[in-house]
């Protein structure tokens, strides 16, 4: 090879960031793994990715729903139950025999537990933490080296639910909190790699989660008979398991557009399909605030509050 076309050669082997390919019309194509992509938000996510010409690793954990991501263009499906370290490790083998690297990861697989906190079983509890929370922390670290090399961006599905903590939900309200922390943490482990981190806190949208959760009580025989809490618990069950009235989650899917390629990602999109949701979510951390504040040594006056607020404002504006 001349040496010009050599040193071309190495200028764009070395430049080009790992993580990107090209796509037939020569755009760039950069490889996303998104996890519970079967139903709801992962799978509008991962056909809005692969529609927008970016390079989808679908997870998936029946051979229907691998077969249907397969179908479409732009993604590739990958059996992974994140329970599951068997199948996450042969994920990062395909992964990485792909020769595409992986620029982003999207930790949406998720699951809900209901119950009161004190008669929840603890497989059930065990269950929640294994996908929810254990789920996230499994993967991330094993595509961690991967989305390295990329200098890529890590982004989880949390919940309004990871501020909120409503009855009966506490076991799924526990664990996005958990998502909340481990974004926390690992965004500040990241940096110093240039890979960015973020959480997106949906409302209610339309999905599979409430038939799910509903299908897995039921084979498992679980009723409210006998429970100190029977007659909410009948009420919760007997209440519209159809979410099919619930928005499309677009703006969902939007808000992780966002977080794996502006230039400048936020930390946390909470994204709601109305202002009740919105004010019940802040209303609760203005609660936590002053709950924090309140009936000690320390606490800071009205104005200093308010100028704390101020600052924090002016820091996110930046
Ligand atoms: N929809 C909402 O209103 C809402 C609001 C806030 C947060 N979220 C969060 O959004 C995420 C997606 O939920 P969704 O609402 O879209 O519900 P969904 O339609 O039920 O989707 C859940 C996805 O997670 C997958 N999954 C469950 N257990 C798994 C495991 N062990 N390993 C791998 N994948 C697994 C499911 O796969 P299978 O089909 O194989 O079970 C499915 O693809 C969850 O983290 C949820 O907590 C949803």
């Amino acid at each position: 090879m001349p040496n010009h076309l050599c040193s071309l050669y190495l200028f764009i082997f070395l430049c080009l960031p790992y993580g990107v390919a090209y796509a037939d019309d020569g755009s760039e194509q950069k490889a996303i793994l998104v996890t519970g992509a079967s139903t709801g938000i992962g799978r509008n996510l991962a056909e809005t990715l692969a529609a927008e010409g970016h390079f989808v690793y679908a997870g998936a954990r029946k051979m229907a729903d691998l077969d249907a991501l397969n179908a479409i263009d732009n993604i590739q499906a990958i059996r992974l139950d994140v329970t599951i370290q068997e199948q996450i490790d042969d994920a990062v083998e395909t992964v990485r025999n792909g020769g595409r690297g992986l620029y982003g990861l999207v930790n949406n697989a998720g699951v809900v537990v209901a119950g009161p906190m004190i008669e929840v079983d603890e497989d059930d509890m065990q269950f929640q933490m294994d996908v929810n929370l254990f789920g996230p922390y499994r993967v991330t670290k094993a595509f961690a080296p991967l989305i390295i090399e990329s200098k890529g961006r890590i982004t989880t599905t949390g919940s309004i639910s990871g501020i909120l903590s409503g009855t009966f939900i506490g076991p799924y309200s526990m664990s996005k909190h958990g998502i909340e922390a481990f974004t926390d943490s690992l965004a500040g482990e990241m940096e110093k790699f240039g890979v960015q981190v973020s959480v997106v806190e949906p409302g209610n949208y339309n999905s599979a989660i409430i038939d799910t959760m509903r299908n897995r009580m039921q084979q498992r025989g679980q009723t409210p008979e006998g429970s100190l809490f029977e007659e909410e618990l009948q009420q919760l069950m007997d209440g519209p398991s159809d979410r099919s009235r619930l928005k499309e989650p677009d703006e969902v899917a939007a808000a992780f557009l966002h977080a794996l390629f502006d230039d400048n990602p936020k930390r946390r999109y909470m994204v709601v399909p109305n202002q009740g949701e919105a004010e019940i979510t802040i209303k609760k951390a203005i609660e936590e605030l002053v709950q924090l504040n309140e009936g000690h040594e320390y606490s800071y006056d009205r104005e200093a509050l308010i100028m704390m607020l101020d600052e924090a404002l002016a820091a996110s504006e930046q």
